[in-house]
This record gives structure tokens, sequence and C-alpha cells, in this order.
């Protein structure tokens, strides 16, 4: 299905999630043909490109990023001839100028009204400068034709992200902006609510009289790689728990909404991060684990300990791995524990969610059947590996009655033959045909900072920290197996 005509304008045309991300993603829109007719993508950057040598660094990075290979010749030189580039300074008004000329004109070219969608994937220093000046120069007056959207990182804590939520909400109606995180846009987080709400099976299970525990766990191989600069100021709990997995959390443990529309999800997804319990700095200490990692061997080589990483301080605090129990405070999950915990340079890479159910009422097995005798537990596994597996008990045939966990599966790879779109696609189009639902609300943000502010300010007030605490290639430090092992429990990881 066509959407309507549209124009890009990509800040930070010439960066690393242009390359990596987004311009695969508009290019496998474009060969399925999800783009519009008429649509233009206008990169823009400090690099001094002419178009055409723009367009051939694109190509570069689609035939190493792109989902679908290398680029078809002839598809190709139809997608770029909706390429173009500027030259900018983001801090002179006539680049904004510029902009609404070209925008002017090919609205003229095609005389229609286009979307005209304003993406901002730079270090958030230029949100504010960029924000102003599309204002200034009137580029998104029409609110219902014009959307901007805000990369991560929105704010550092709750106070920047407040500031610039009041800002973008001076400039532009909250229905213009779209703040991406895009964990929302991957198929498997998406089909969390399918599952919860197409099936009438687990719903009527999913409290607090059934579920023992919930683990929501993304486990990363990579290091920082050349990010120490942006990774210093950020830390694990920053980069991935409140933004990704809080978002994880939210869709695991919300109310049913009513409709499937925008408002609907997110206000259930807002009610969970009101419900969630605050940490007092008791609760941090107890509840909260952090890490960094040391030295170690990844896929047969060497790699240097997170102090040694370039851009990075040699005495640094930054955490690399954070383990946290939540508690959400409402009738559906009183007292319910959830274990999540993220890490880089861990043992494998896997984001896994873990739904474990209570134990049967009364086990009616002799004790010898009994041995590997473990509850019941729904995985869902979001990457790299993609399935939700329920684990059940059976009994194992022989003479004798035993019984074992036995799973049953639905795998993505057995279960459909298309291909997986990438979490950009979905995104981008959605920025397209104007659906928030996969999109933060501004309240969301501040929800989410709030939480875990007593954690921030706690670990960052403590200067001397026990750093290296976990090597490369390990599961994470002590202190994390110990925050779920006093409960009873371990980290799950897939069989
Ligand atoms: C980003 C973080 O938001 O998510 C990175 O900044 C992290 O540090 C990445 O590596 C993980 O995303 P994915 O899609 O690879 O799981």
């Amino acid at each position: 299905s066509r959407s309507k005509t549209t124009i890009f304008v990509i800040f930070g045309g010439t960066g690393d999630l242009n390359s990596r991300k987004l311009a695969p993603a508009l290019y496998n829109l474009f060969l399925d043909n999800w783009l519009p007719e008429n649509f233009s993508i206008i990169g823009t950057g400090r690099t001094k490109y002419t178009e055409d040598d723009y367009r051939n660094t694109l190509l570069k990075d689609i035939n190493e990023f792109s989902r679908s290979g290398e680029a078809d010749p002839a598809k190709w030189q139809e997608f770029a001839n909706h390429l173009h580039y500027q030259v900018s300074d983001l801090n002179k008004i006539e680049t904004y100028q510029e902009f609404g000329q070209r925008i002017k004109t090919h609205q003229e070219d095609w005389q229609t009204t286009a979307t005209v969608i304003f993406y901002l994937a730079v270090s958030p220093n230029f949100f504010e400068v960029i924000a102003q000046n599309i204002a200034a120069c009137k580029l998104a007056e029409d609110a219902d034709n014009t959307r901007i959207v805000i990369e991560k990182p929105f704010g550092k804590d709750l106070d920047s992200a407040t500031a610039l939520n009041k800002l973008l909400g001076g400039l532009f109606e909250e229905k213009q902006i779209y703040r991406i995180d895009h964990y929302l846009g991957k198929e498997t987080v998406q089909n969390i609510l399918a599952f919860r709400f197409a099936n009438s099976l687990f719903e009527p299970t999913w409290n607090r009289n059934y579920i023992e525990y919930v683990q929501i766990s993304v486990t990363e191989r990579l290091g920082v790689e050349d990010r120490g600069d942006y990774y210093e100021g950020s830390g694990a709990l920053r980069d991935m728990v409140q933004n990704h997995i809080l978002q994880l959390l939210c869709l695991i443990a919300m109310e049913p909404p009513v409709t499937f529309v925008g408002e609907e999800v997110r206000n259930r997804k807002v009610d969970v991060l009101r419900a969630m319990r605050p940490f007092s700095s008791e609760d941090v200490r107890k509840n909260a684990a952090r890490g960094q990692y040391g030295e170690g061997w990844i896929e047969g080589k060497q790699v240097p300990a997170y102090r040694n990483e370039t851009k990075v301080d040699p005495q640094s605090n930054t955490e690399t791995f954070a383990a946290i129990k939540f508690f959400v405070d409402n009738w559906r999950w009183q007292n319910v524990p959830f274990y999540v915990r993220t890490g880089k340079r861990m043992h494998e890479a896997a984001s896994v969610i873990t739904i474990q159910f209570k134990d049967v009422p009364h086990l009616i097995f002799p004790g010898e059947a009994t041995d590997n005798w473990q509850q019941n537990r729904l995985i869902i596994s979001i990457q790299p590996e993609m399935s939700i597996r329920l684990q059940v008990q059976a009994k194992r045939p022989g003479l004798d009655m035993v019984l074992n966990t036995v799973d049953m599966v639905f795998d993505y790879k057995s279960a459909y033959t298309s291909y997986t779109p990438e979490a950009y696609e979905t995104l981008l189009l959605d920025t397209i045909v104007g659906d928030q639902t996969l999109f933060m609300r501004g309240d969301q943000v501040e929800a989410a900072w709030s939480l875990i502010m007593p954690i921030l300010s706690a670990w960052e007030s403590k200067k001397s920290v026990n750093f290296p605490n976990y090597s490369s290639d390990s599961w994470g430090p002590e202190i994390a197996e110990a925050l779920i092992a006093r409960d009873g429990f371990h980290w799950v990881t897939l069989p």
C-alpha cells in the first residue's frame, strides 16, 4: 500500500545511524513498495558532498548493512533519484531557509502538500537549535502534515528530559513529536501485545495469582566500541534500562487497552510506569546492582577492559551492566518481582523475557518422578533467536513415571517464510502514516526517568567503585547473581 507524498529531512545524514539503519530501512521500504510515488529524502551534514558523492556513500552503506543484501543496480538507480543532499551549518538560519525552499519546490513540482518529516539523527546537543530554527522558519506550522522525529537519548535525567519536552511542546504539538525507542519497532516486541491480547489462553493467568516473577534480560556481546564519548556520560542504566527495558516491562505488565490505537496503548503503558514502586536509598542498595567489564576473550580475540577503551576515563565509574529488581504496585502485580538485567561484553547476546509461573498447588507424583521438576515457564525470545517457548512438564517415555521439562515452541523461522522487517522500517513507515503507537509520549519518558533517578543519583554520588567487577565473556558481576539468588531464583538463559 502506497502512502502519501513525503519529504524526509535527515539531520545527521552523514552519521552512523543513517548509514546503518535509516538509509537501509528507507531503501527496503522502497523495494517493498511502501513508499509513495513522490518522495524525497534530503540528507544533511557538514561534509561537503555533492549529490553524487552522497548517493555513492549511501549505496556503499546499503550494500553493507541492508537486510536485502547488495542493491540491484536498476532498483538503486530508481531510488537514488529521490535522494538529495544539502551541506548545512545547523546553527545558521539560512540552512533552514534552504530546506524551506526545497520543500516548496518539491510541493510545486508534485502539486500537492507533502508530509514533511524532520528526522533528528544527531547528538542531543543539537536538538534545541534544530527545533528552534524549524519553528522560526515556520517549517512545521501545519501540524497535520509535519513531524519531528527525535532519536535517543531523550534527556540525561528527569530535569533535562522535562526541559526538552517543554521546549518541544512550546514549538510543536505532541502529535507532531515522535520520540524513538527502536526496541518498540522490533517484530518480536510488537508481537508481545498480539500474543497477550489476541489469545484467550494467557490473560487469565497473567497476574500475581499465577506468576511468580518476570525476568527481562538484554545481554550483548559488543563492548562500547568507538562510542566511549557518548557512553561515558550515559552508562547501562540510561542507555538501556530507562528506555528499552522499561518499555518491554510496560508491554508485559500493562492492562488490556480498549483498542489498539496510539493513545489507548500509550495510556496503559504510562499507567505501569506510574504504578512502579519508587526506590528509597535502601532499595538502591538492596535491589540494584551495577557492573563494569574487565578484559577477556570474545570470539577468540582479546578485548580490553572498559576503562581501557578509547575515549574512556581510565578510572571511569560508568556502569556497563545493571541488574534491578522492580515492583509494580497495582492489583495485577502486587509483590511479583520484575528482575531486569542488561550488560555489554556478556557471555551471550540474547534479549529474553521470562514469565515464571507458580508451582502446582499439590504434587501428586512420587518424589523420584520430580527430580527434574520445574514450574511452567514462558520464554519470549526477542533476539537473535525469535521464538516463544512454553515450558511444560511431561512424562518421559518409559515404564516408570518420571517427569521432565519439554518445550512447546513457536519459532519464527519455522512458522513463517516471509522476511522480518527491521525495527526502523516499521518506525519510519509509522512516521509517514502518522501512527504514534510505537513512539514514546512525553509523559512516558518523564515517568521512566523519575523511576530511575534515585538509582542514578545514588550511583553517581558514590565516587569509588570497585570496577571492573566482571570479565568480558562472563554473565556479569557476582552481586547480580546474589540479587536474585537471595529470593531463591536465578537468571534464566535459553536452553
Ligand atoms: C542502543 C544503545 O539504544 O541499543 C546501544 O545505545 C545498544 O548501546 C543498542 O547496543 C542495542 O540495540 P539492539 O537493537 O542491537 O539490541
